[in-house]
């Protein structure tokens, strides 16, 4: 009705879309997800406290989770056994139910979902519940089946999130694994600085998140130089072989355009053969660990003649791309483990800006739906 239509667009306020909105609103939802629980340099998570004794003694951390969801947790992954020296596995949850894969009473099942609602990851909480593992719940819906079901849980806190295409709610969701992940650490003296160091970086993340919010012309730039194209490919390792992911599935998700997220290390052992001057790659080299393997992924990815676009931070253009023949996108450099918070910000503008050029419906793409209830 009308009424409803002017309903929506109060709540859009100056933006053409939800997604639009929700990407722009970062700065915001991650303050209000750290909201109170960053104090006197550790971390304050209410509803872990009880449990975390538990989860320190479990023998492993699976996390479970589709979609989105499932992206935030690996980006997760790498940090959270960093930070607790206990190993982590990954479950897409339809695949743990097919498999019927083990799960054990010292295993701590750490559940994602934005909606709390998921079919899949709901018949997954049931069968790890079965099982006798302890059970904590990360979702955005207060009150939710997830939240009520799990033993215990944190919730993300980042507000409504309306556009089909999750966005908000997987920056969110990292910071509380990362807020989850300190907890658990949070025993071991020997990471004490470390640990420091990342609380410092979550709370300039929302400033950050602001700074690389300005490359959305740049990105609609870059996204009208890929409208025709029948695909793109996103080559990230490491702490953003998450971000990789996640790009890829913001842009088939919206855009309606092929895309796959790639482990970098995986390059040569198959995808290299598609490689030619017309299909664009995306390859995420920001700083950490892995940037010189990025940068040798780099070079053979050239000599290929491939269509770069690197992701890089600020003030190495130069280094990555000497001869200047990548197309670039500088973002500020943060904790390397917090990275995948900045990095897919440019990637969800990205998808966004691909969306709008090729006529698609934003927040409603085709096919899919917000919260699929059904196995
Ligand atoms: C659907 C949505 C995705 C979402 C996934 C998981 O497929 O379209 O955007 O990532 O479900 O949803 P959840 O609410 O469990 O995070």
């Amino acid at each position: 009705s009308v009424l409803e239509m002017e309903v929506e667009q109060i709540k859009k306020g100056s933006y053409d879309h939800f997604m639009q909105k929700e990407i722009h609103e970062q700065p915001h939802s991650l303050t209000t997800t750290m909201r109170g629980r960053l104090k006197d340099g550790g971390v304050l998570l209410g509803g872990l406290k009880e449990h975390l004794k538990t989860i320190r003694r479990s023998r492993r951390v699976v996390f479970i989770g589709c979609g989105t969801s499932y992206n935030a947790a690996l980006a997760a992954r790498t940090f959270l056994e960093e930070l607790s020296g206990i190993p982590v596995t990954m479950e897409v949850a339809s695949d743990l139910l097919d498999r019927q894969g083990p799960i054990y009473r010292d295993d701590t099942a750490v559940f994602v979902s934005q909606s709390g609602e998921t079919a899949d990851t709901l018949l997954a909480l049931d069968y790890a519940l079965e099982n006798g593992a302890l059970c904590v719940g990360i979702t955005n819906t207060v009150g939710s089946s997830l939240s009520r079901k799990t033993h215990c849980g944190i919730h993300i806190n980042a507000g409504c999130e309306i556009g089909v295409a999750s966005t908000k709610a997987y920056t969110s969701q990292i910071v509380v694994m990362a807020m989850m992940a300190l907890a658990i650490g949070s025993d071991q003296i020997s990471s004490q600085a470390r640990r420091e160091a990342i609380i410092s970086g979550l709370s300039s993340l929302p400033r950050y998140a602001s700074e690389v919010l300005k490359l959305d012309s740049e990105m609609k730039e870059l996204a009208s130089s890929l409208i025709d194209s029948e695909s793109l490919l996103v080559f990230g390792r490491g702490y953003n072989y998450a971000t990789a992911l996640e790009g890829a599935l913001k842009v088939k998700e919206v855009a309606l355009m092929h895309s796959e997220g790639m482990l970098a290390g995986e390059m040569k052992h198959g995808p290299l053969a598609l490689v030619d001057e017309n299909l664009p790659i995306i390859v995420i080299a920001t700083r950490d660990a892995c940037f010189s393997k990025q940068k040798s992924v780099i070079q053979q990815l050239l000599s290929r003649k491939g269509r770069l676009i690197v992701m890089c931070s600020k003030g190495d253009a130069s280094v990555v791309s000497p001869s200047g023949s990548c197309r670039l996108i500088e973002v500020p450099e943060v904790a390397d483990c917090l990275q995948p918070v900045i990095n897919i910000i440019p990637l969800q503008l990205l998808a966004y800006h691909l969306t709008v050029l090729r006529g698609f419906n934003v927040d409603q793409p085709r096919n899919l739906a917000k919260s699929v209830t059904t196995q």
